[in-house]
């Protein structure tokens, strides 16, 4: 172990004074990863210092000759109890939910609610623990469950030291490469499955809610078995008519998604938005 310290709060406010004082020096890591490295830790301690309203926070650092490990734990309000709160969200995986699109921010004015977006697709395996779930982004997938109600959050990200990753592979495919925008999201169907059957149009609203921040949204449906008609119709149909200016790229759905989408797409007796719907074939 590299680190493993607890410091009080007042001991952490620099968040760039902590990684160039504990953590840059012992790293000795490939450019790429020492940057993927340096974001994360960076955005995610950043998160404790701006949002957690912590008393103490955990510092770990861990690298051995494959892989680099971080762990940052504040005994704060919770990232998803934050968000519940500030934006009136129903439950853990409806702040989730929200958090995953991306752009969510308690604090527009100093924040554009961009750091765990960008570092949860950086790292090879990104967890965030808090209230009473666990996450983890791994390999493109996001999965999801319960675990025993924790207070504050467990930031926990690892990389391979020889990773081909970069900062910029990551922000590039979710920016316009023209003006640098933040335009592109990606969503995990299954974070909505979490709570029940994919069957009504409140649920299909909770999935939308927000797209239309973005030129474009892939839709990844990953582990989604079905969905019902009323679900179906209100996201590909919907929705789409009234915002044309957003994309939706379906992607990863299996045979009885895709026959319910194409079913509901295909209603020549209801108006149907123009080319705002693709869905991926493979
Ligand atoms: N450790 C934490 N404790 C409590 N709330 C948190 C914590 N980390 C994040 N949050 C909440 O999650 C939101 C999203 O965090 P994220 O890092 O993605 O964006 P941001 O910090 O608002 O903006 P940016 O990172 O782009 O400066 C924050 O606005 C905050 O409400
Ligand atoms: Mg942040």
């Amino acid at each position: 172990m590299l680190i493993d310290r607890q410091l009080p709060f007042e001991a952490v406010k620099d968040e760039s004074r902590v990684w160039e004082e504990l953590i840059a020096p012992g790293l000795n890591l490939p450019k790429n990863v020492f940057s993927i490295c340096h974001y994360g830790f960076i955005e995610m301690l950043n998160n404790v210092i701006d949002h957690s309203v912590a008393t103490n926070v955990s510092i770990r650092c861990d690298r051995n000759d494959l892989q680099t490990k971080f762990e940052i734990i504040d005994d704060g309000i919770g990232v998803f109890e934050k968000l519940k709160s500030h934006f009136d969200l129903v439950s853990d995986v409806h702040a989730l939910m929200e958090l995953v699109k991306g752009k969510l921010t308690v604090a527009p004015e100093v924040h554009p609610g961009e750091g765990i977006f960008f570092a949860g697709k950086m790292f090879d395996r990104f967890m965030i623990e808090s209230g009473g779930l666990s996450v983890v982004f791994e390999n493109d997938t996001c999965s999801v469950h319960a675990i025993e109600n924790q207070s504050g959050t467990r930031f926990s990200m690892k990389i391979a030291n020889n990773s081909n990753r970069t900062t910029h592979d990551v922000f590039s495919r979710f920016r316009d490469p023209n003006d640098l925008t933040f335009c592109k999201s990606k969503f995990f169907i299954s974070l909505a499955a979490f709570e029940g059957e994919l069957t009504s149009r409140s649920q299909a609203k909770r999935v939308v809610a927000r797209f239309e921040d973005f030129k474009e949204v892939e839709l990844d449906f990953a582990a989604t078995d079905d969905i019902g008609q009323a679900f179906a119709d209100e996201l590909v149909r919907v929705w789409p008519l009234a915002h044309p200016s957003t994309r939706l790229r379906i992607v990863n759905a299996g045979e009885s998604v895709k026959k319910m989408l194409k079913h509901v797409m295909g209603r020549s007796d209801l108006p149907q938005p123009q080319n705002a719907v693709e869905i991926n074939i493979c």
